[in-house]
């Protein structure tokens, strides 16, 4: 009890936790034993098809408990108007999030041109993924792996996520794509009323590997969802004062500006580059900005 109360004072990221969808597993029973569990993970129904929700039982498969919340609805589909007119209905029977299945490598998915070999047409995504902003007012997210079949490359997945972003921006600001969250050309006039801070860290930061922006950060206890992204801009040890061999990548500095939900401005940048034990990237608030 004690436990519990204190992880309710601490204002967690609904997304921090979360449970993966699994067709044949998180059923609504599955689902109701993991919400007795924790109160506080996040909850994916089994991936349901738009086949299935258009044509055929729609409350045997969108029924849930109230317990639940907060539940995402797993939609499996390529066809955007298809998945508007499911990702509308599972809004109106009270799901807190549509989720677009771009992640599941099974066979059986990929016969119905859907889940991770979406990731080959990221334009496609995009569409439906707009077309379900334009039909619903809950968060739209996306589900989808680092790489497919043996593309692995961070050109690949951040090529996606951009595509797949830009349709995140179109619409409706409640909503919002996660994972793929939404990335900005412009942030209009900036460094106007300017405040420099003493430099802050950052916790939880969710960032795509090597050197994007932040998606999602955690600074005062409070969570950020960056909607615009500017950077980076690169700022890095004045190499020509010392030897070439004494220069520390390490030194790097990758600057950002981001705005989060609420229209709050952010200038944060990253130390260090990823992948080094010796000295791993942190993140670090540096001012203000309106
Ligand atoms: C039994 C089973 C069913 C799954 N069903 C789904 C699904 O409905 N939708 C989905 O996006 N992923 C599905 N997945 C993938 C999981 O959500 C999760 O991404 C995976 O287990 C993580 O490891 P992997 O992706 O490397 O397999 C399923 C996985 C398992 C083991």
């Amino acid at each position: 009890m004690i436990q519990e109360k204190t992880v309710e004072n601490q204002q967690l990221n609904p997304w921090l936790v979360s449970v993966a969808p699994m067709i044949d597993w998180t059923d609504r029973h599955c689902r109701y034993l993991h919400r007795l569990l924790s109160r506080h993970a996040r909850l994916y129904t089994e991936m349901i098809t738009t086949g299935a929700l258009l044509h055929g039982d729609v409350a045997r498969h969108l029924r849930f408990n109230a317990q639940e919340h907060p539940v995402a609805l797993q939609l499996g589909g390529s066809e955007p108007a298809d998945l508007a007119a499911c990702a509308r209905l599972g809004e109106q029977w009270g799901y807190d999030e549509i989720n677009l299945n771009c992640g599941c490598p099974s066979e059986r998915v990929q016969r119905g041109a859907f889940g991770a070999c979406l990731m080959a047409e990221p334009q496609l995504v995009a569409d439906g993924v707009k077309a379900m902003r334009d039909a619903v007012s809950i968060p739209v997210t996306v589900k989808h792996r680092i790489g497919i079949d043996r593309v692995e490359r961070y050109e690949f997945v951040r090529d996606f996520v951009g595509t797949v972003a830009e349709a995140g921006r179109v619409g409706r600001s409640v909503s919002r794509v996660y994972l793929a969250n939404v990335l900005g050309s412009t942030l209009g006039p900036v460094l106007t009323g300017f405040v420099l801070m003493d430099r802050l860290g950052l916790e939880q930061v969710f960032a795509l590997l090597p050197d994007d922006p932040p998606r999602q950060f955690r600074w005062r206890g409070r969570v950020h969802q960056v909607r615009r992204a500017e950077g980076p801009e690169r700022i890095g040890e004045e190499w020509w004062r010392r030897e070439i061999g004494d220069v520390s990548i390490t030194h790097v500095r990758d600057y950002y500006r981001v705005e989060d939900q609420d229209g709050g401005r952010f200038w944060l940048f990253r130390a260090g580059l990823y992948g080094d034990p010796d000295a791993p990237a942190k993140w670090w608030l540096h001012g203000l900005f309106a």
